[in-house]
């Protein structure tokens, strides 16, 4: 092999499935992976847009190749994802770094072969933004890269229009794949021996297909074989007793849910359209523990959005105290142009913004902490994940998603171990291994 490629992502987990596929894209071109752009052939971007801090990494580091461009001509540049699916961005990104070869959106991945072709033939930059979503291409094998877990597709788009959110506008509508497909390709992940399956969509509880949602969910925990099955991201107002009966029937289902619920003020929610207020959300977060009471449920926070009070906030920090996250993902809300939202009067100043923010997370971070400390002296099942040479430790996860490091000389990636708990670090646990499940 003697071609190499590098690729840089950004962004959520569908990103980083992504850049699966378009590893296996310039895999199958003769391209062989390597870990820095400067001994690459191709360097690709796969942006994000959610927030702006997210494009401005993606800006950042495009920008650091200037340099080396200017000494190998002959590299190929191509950034795509979320961020170059909006016209705007792409033709910005174009002026601001004339030296990027390619810039592609979310709806031409599948072409990037031909994009390559078409800039080894040509001199001028390669620019391909479908604004329509296509058909769903099932020919992208990806080549994975995140083993003992193994990303699956189970839809694509979003229809919510969250008022916040950019990823209806870069991601297009919601398409669900045959549900055929997804068995058949988690039938031979794990028959490959892939030992956690993770179904992805940016609402997956609105799966369309021969099955619902759950009994998909269903179908895939039926499957032979030692394996672990997640699924995200749910959307609270989808989230349905149905689901929570599956979850609590199929002991492969993880008993953890990620279940974003960005506030716990109603005038906020409904200003953000979530379409649900708080007291829904508690409902249905009660009757998943009621069924599950060893449910793990985390979440996405936003503070900062506009017209949010004072009172506002503290109802959100009323509702994180009531439920007891196991882990929260917190955000400062970022004007996204295009959105709703973006209009809005009365957005907040970034210093209310940053000393709300911060109280979140104190809020946050001290019940995952108290958590944490419950687990000590128990034994958890954790699936070895990687080795941390640094400290001579083994990483993984239990099925709640929590880290757990324990000493070991082999190699037990994916693997499952019984771990007794000995100390508890934040959201990590520490143990010494009991047995090899
Ligand atoms: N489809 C998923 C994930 C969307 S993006 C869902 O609905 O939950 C992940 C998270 O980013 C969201 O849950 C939200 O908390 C956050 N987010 C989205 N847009 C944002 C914005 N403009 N500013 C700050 N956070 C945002
Ligand atoms: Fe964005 Fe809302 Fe869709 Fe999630 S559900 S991707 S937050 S619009
Ligand atoms: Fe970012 Fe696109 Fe995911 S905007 S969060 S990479 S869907």
């Amino acid at each position: 092999m003697d071609k190499f490629y590098h690729i840089v992502t950004y962004g959520c987990q569908m990103n980083v499935h992504e850049s699966e596929k378009i590893a296996g894209i310039l895999s199958e071109m003769g391209y062989a992976s390597c870990e820095v752009p400067e001994e690459a052939d191709i360097v690709v971007f796969n942006t994000c847009c959610i927030r702006e801090n997210a494009e401005n990494h993606a800006y950042g580091n495009i920008g650091m190749l200037k340099k080396l461009k200017a000494a190998r001509r002959d590299m190929i540049i191509a950034v795509g994802g979320c961020l170059t699916q909006q016209m705007s961005k792409a033709e910005n990104l174009h002026e601001k770094f004339p030296y990027v070869d390619i810039i592609f959106g979310t709806h031409n991945l599948c072409h990037l072969k031909e994009l390559i072709e078409r800039k080894l033939r040509e001199k001028k930059t390669v620019i391909e933004i479908q604004d329509t979503e296509g058909d769903i291409r099932e020919d992208n094998r990806p080549l994975r890269t995140s083993y003992p877990n193994a990303w699956v597709n189970i839809m694509y788009g979003c229809n919510n229009f969250c008022s916040y959110c950019i990823v209806p506008y870069v991601r297009g509508r919601e398409r669900s794949r045959d549900a055929d497909k997804i068995i058949d390709e988690v039938r031979s992940l794990v028959a490959e021996g892939y030992k956690e399956i993770t179904l992805l969509g940016q609402n997956v509880n609105s799966y369309k297909g021969r099955l619902t949602f759950p009994r998909l969910l269903e179908e895939i925990a039926g499957i032979d074989g030692k394996f672990r099955l997640r699924f995200m991201t749910s959307h609270p107002k989808d989230f349905s007793p149905e689901l929570i009966d599956v979850m609590a029937r199929n002991p492969k289902i993880c008993n953890c849910l990620h279940l974003p619920v960005q506030s716990g003020s109603d005038a906020v929610l409904k200003a953000m359209n979530r379409r649900y207020t708080s007291a829904d959300y508690l409902k249905k977060v009660a009757a998943l523990k009621e069924r599950i009471p060893d449910c793990a449920v985390t979440t996405d926070l936003i503070v900062g959005f506009p017209g949010e009070t004072d009172e506002d906030f503290n109802d959100t920090l009323a509702l994180v105290d009531k439920v007891g996250f196991a882990s929260a993902f917190t955000f400062v809300y970022s004007r996204r142009e295009g959105t709703a939202a973006a209009k809005m009067p009365n957005q907040v100043p970034e210093e209310v913004s940053k000393a709300r923010i911060m109280r979140l997370v104190d809020a946050v971070n001290a019940k995952t902490r108290a958590l944490s400390q419950t687990y000590i002296g128990r034994t958890v099942e954790i699936l070895c994940e990687d080795y941390d040479g640094k400290r001579g430790l083994y990483m993984g996860r239990d099925e709640h998603g929590r880290m757990g490091y324990f000493a070991c000389e082999k190699d037990m990636t994916g693997q499952f171990v019984n771990i007794k708990i000995t100390h508890a670090n934040g959201i990590s646990l520490t143990g010494e291994l009991v047995q090899t499940v």
